[in-house]
């Protein structure tokens, strides 16, 4: 059982109590990415569960990555460990990670390709994720929250389109062609996601994070239409299911566009890039982020500084401290625990 830290004596997260306005003890605080590489202890499981994905599979070593995190540092909640491409792969497209060289993903590129994917509800893969959400719940305590999550539409669909590269040129080009299949697509991983969190939700995750990482490519009609509907037609849809269950909302790169994903019904707060300040949005949003994980790379004093210009600029009750974006492979173990302190620090 993870019980350490200063936030023990409360019984429910400071996430959650920030998420729902609720009066909170302290500002909460977790990382994009923050089981990954960076850390020993999860190069260790990693190697023993053989490849990326056979992790990602294996609950028993998915929830104990998960929790690692929580033993270091004096954190508010975990992250279900898995990948946004579980979703695609569950739907019967090859998926493989390649050393060093990121994912190689089957394509998906006309109605014929689309027409034979499956629902992702009942398949392995989703089972085994769902799994690993009911074992990380039962291995966390009270005041630790479980954050699960899936990617957004635009971002997995140029996943899909592209091959597993993260160049999305073929998929920005079938979306200003309006191409009927991309839009199909699109549709068919709103209704997709739906499912798929709503899963987590019942084996046990408490709030959830959508992450459309790829968000900033788009401006205008083809922001609307391929980002900011979609995003509002999945967090409705889950909203149904769930009414209760805090929803996250992370469009990196759409700037000033943050207004409108923050005006979203149903949206309990918003995941803001570094490029932009949580200074500049208005005061009623409940905003995440925004430290940039580069910052990390250069040393504790750049953080400290950064953890307190950040800190003073949004008000705690309304601010999970959080990254601009995942933490990256290289990162100092011993930076990110300054980060935590820093941020302790600030409202000590
Ligand atoms: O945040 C967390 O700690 C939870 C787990 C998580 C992972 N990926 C684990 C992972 C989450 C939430 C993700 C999301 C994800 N995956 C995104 C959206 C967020 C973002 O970073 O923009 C995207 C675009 C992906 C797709 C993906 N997964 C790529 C392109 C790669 C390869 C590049 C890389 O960083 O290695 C991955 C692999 C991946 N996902 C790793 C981890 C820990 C590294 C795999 C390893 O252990 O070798």
């Amino acid at each position: 059982m993870i019980e350490t830290g200063k936030g023990a004596e409360a019984t429910r997260s400071a996430l959650l109590d920030v998420l729902t306005r609720s009066p909170a003890k302290r500002r909460p605080m977790w990382f994009m990415r923050q089981a990954g590489r960076y850390l020993p202890e999860y190069r260790s499981v990693r190697e023993q569960a053989g490849s990326f994905l056979d992790l990602c599979y294996n609950p028993e070593l998915a929830a104990e990555v998960t929790v690692q995190p929580l033993r270091r540092y004096d954190l508010d909640a975990a992250i279900l460990f898995a990948d946004i491409l579980v979703v695609p792969h569950a739907m019967g497209l090859p998926l493989k990670f390649a050393e060093g060289e990121g994912p190689v993903l089957g394509t998906v590129r006309s109605m014929e390709d689309l027409d034979r994917l499956r629902p992702v509800v009942g398949t392995l893969e989703v089972t085994q994720v769902c799994r690993t959400v009911a074992l990380t719940r039962g291995r966390l305590s009270a005041h630790l929250a479980l954050i699960g999550f899936c990617g957004a539409p635009w971002t997995v669909a140029s996943y899909m389109v592209g091959g597993g590269s993260s160049d999305r040129v073929m998929a920005k080009v079938a979306a200003y062609q309006r191409q009927e299949w991309f839009c199909a697509l699109i549709d068919r991983l709103v209704k997709e996601s739906i499912d798929y969190l709503s899963a987590q939700a019942d084996a046990g995750a408490q709030a959830v994070q959508i992450f459309d990482s790829w968000a900033g490519d788009l401006v205008g009609t083809e922001l609307e239409d391929f980002v900011i509907k979609p995003l509002a037609a999945i967090v409705a849809g889950v909203k149904a299911r769930h009414p209760t269950l805090p929803v996250i909302v992370f469009a990196r790169g759409v700037g000033m566009a943050q207004r409108r994903v923050a005006a979203i019904a149903g949206v309990n707060a918003i995941g803001v890039e570094t490029e932009f300040a949580l200074a500049d949005l208005p005061e009623n949003i409940v905003v995440q982020g925004n430290l940039d994980p580069i910052a990390l790379l250069a040393g504790q004093d750049v953080v400290a500084a950064e953890v307190r210009r950040i800190c003073s600029s949004v008000d705690r009750q309304r601010h999970i401290f959080n990254l601009g974006h995942g933490i990256r492979l290289g990162t100092d173990p011993a930076v990110v625990g300054a980060v935590v302190e820093a941020v302790r620090r600030c409202d000590g």
